[in-house]
């Protein structure tokens, strides 16, 4: 990429990033986390770690990512792996429509490139769920290509480094670390001066607190030169959108009523409840009977009144409101949903906050949030 004439110059423009870049390999080498997809070149491993690291924190990840190779081991087990299975050593990661997408690019890649993985950004850039952080990190990691993936924590750390002002994740923000921040990726080892950064983001370069005295890149970096690195870059308020949603369990016969989200989107490819959101000047209650016969195409009525569970997603918090319901009518089976044993319901992979309905259901205690 070339510097344009609106893209921010790093202020000061750092004058030491060889030197920087050499200090901070030689930090990675003694104080690099010890994560179990640094231990393998492995690119299939690779790539499931950084899909399972994007929206997600390396503690989180850690054991997933252990259970799904040792399940999953190669591309090949993952192409022919039915969806399900995939979806529940998915199940509490979040963001599902990342293990939607990781299963299709195994299909892609085995069918359609006999097992063989893209070299370099671009090509990653190809296979369904890759976006620019992710093929940006896989180029770098894996082909070992001077591209800074920047994340949250790479973000700022650069924002601090370079200098830069105004929002951090502008274009001209983002265009000026790429550039800029590739300065640091020693030509020898790219993706260890990546890993490196991010482990300094981590534990040196903290939003609040920064760590300037251990910090490897400290000689360089213009907003400890400044004064004040933990006030960068200035902070945007985001608040939680509330938002109430009915959801019924239709029982007959010791089974309940499931269906599977589509692809895309929230909760893509997991097993819900039916039900919506609860529209303006209507009840819960209201909203369940009409959810249900817009989506199910059958007439409920509500038995009982579950306890109200809340849940908190990154962007909005959810109050659920469930309802046992009893119904007439033929509900629509296939693939896709139908009534399911309530012995197996666990079985299903869905959303996190189904398990404190499910708890509530099966042994009821007090409200649970
Ligand atoms: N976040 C994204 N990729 C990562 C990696 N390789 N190591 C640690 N944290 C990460």
């Amino acid at each position: 990429m070339k510097i344009t004439n609106k893209m921010p110059k790093p202020n000061p423009d750092p004058k030491t990033p060889a030197a920087d870049s050499r200090r901070l390999l030689r930090w990675y080498r003694r104080h690099a986390r010890d994560l179990p997809w640094r231990r393998t070149d492995d690119p299939y491993a690779i790539w499931i770690s950084e899909i399972m690291l994007q929206q997600t924190t390396v503690e989180a990840v850690i054991p997933y990512f252990e259970r799904w190779l040792r399940t999953l081991p190669d591309v090949q087990t993952l192409a022919a792996a039915p969806q399900d299975q995939v979806m529940k050593l998915w199940e509490g990661l979040g963001y599902y429509s990342r293990a939607v997408s990781l299963h299709k690019a195994a299909k892609v890649v085995v069918d359609e490139r006999g097992g063989v993985f893209p070299v370099g950004e671009d090509a990653w850039r190809e296979l369904p769920g890759i976006g620019p952080y992710t093929a940006a990190a896989l180029g770098c990691i894996v082909d070992g290509q001077r591209v800074p993936a920047i994340d949250a924590l790479v973000r700022r750390l650069l924002y601090r480094y370079l200098g830069l002002t105004g929002e951090g994740n502008s274009k001209a923000n983002e265009a000026a670390m790429r550039e800029y921040g590739a300065r640091l990726l020693a030509k020898s080892a790219p993706g260890d001066s990546l890993q490196a950064m991010m482990d300094v983001a981590t534990a040196i370069c903290r939003p609040k607190a920064p760590q300037c005295r251990v910090c490897p890149l400290a000689e360089g970096c213009a907003a400890r030169a400044a004064g004040d690195p933990g006030r960068l870059p200035p902070k945007k308020k985001i608040a939680l959108v509330p938002i109430d949603v009915a959801v019924g369990l239709w029982i007959r016969d010791d089974k309940v009523y499931m269906q599977r989200r589509g692809e895309g989107g929230l909760f893509a490819g997991l097993w819900e409840l039916p039900g919506g959101k609860v529209e303006p000047g209507e009840t819960p209650a209201e909203a369940v009977v009409r959810e249900f016969a817009e989506e199910v195409g059958c007439r409920v009525t509500v038995a009982k009144y579950l306890p109200i569970v809340k849940h908190s997603y990154t962007k909005f918090k959810v109050t659920l409101h469930p309802f046992v319901l009893t119904g007439r009518g033929r509900a629509p089976r296939d693939d896709e949903r139908g009534f399911v044993a309530l012995s197996e319901v666990h079985r299903l992979p869905q959303p996190k906050a189904n398990a404190k309905i499910w708890r509530n259901f099966l042994a009821p205690t007090k409200e649970t949030s």
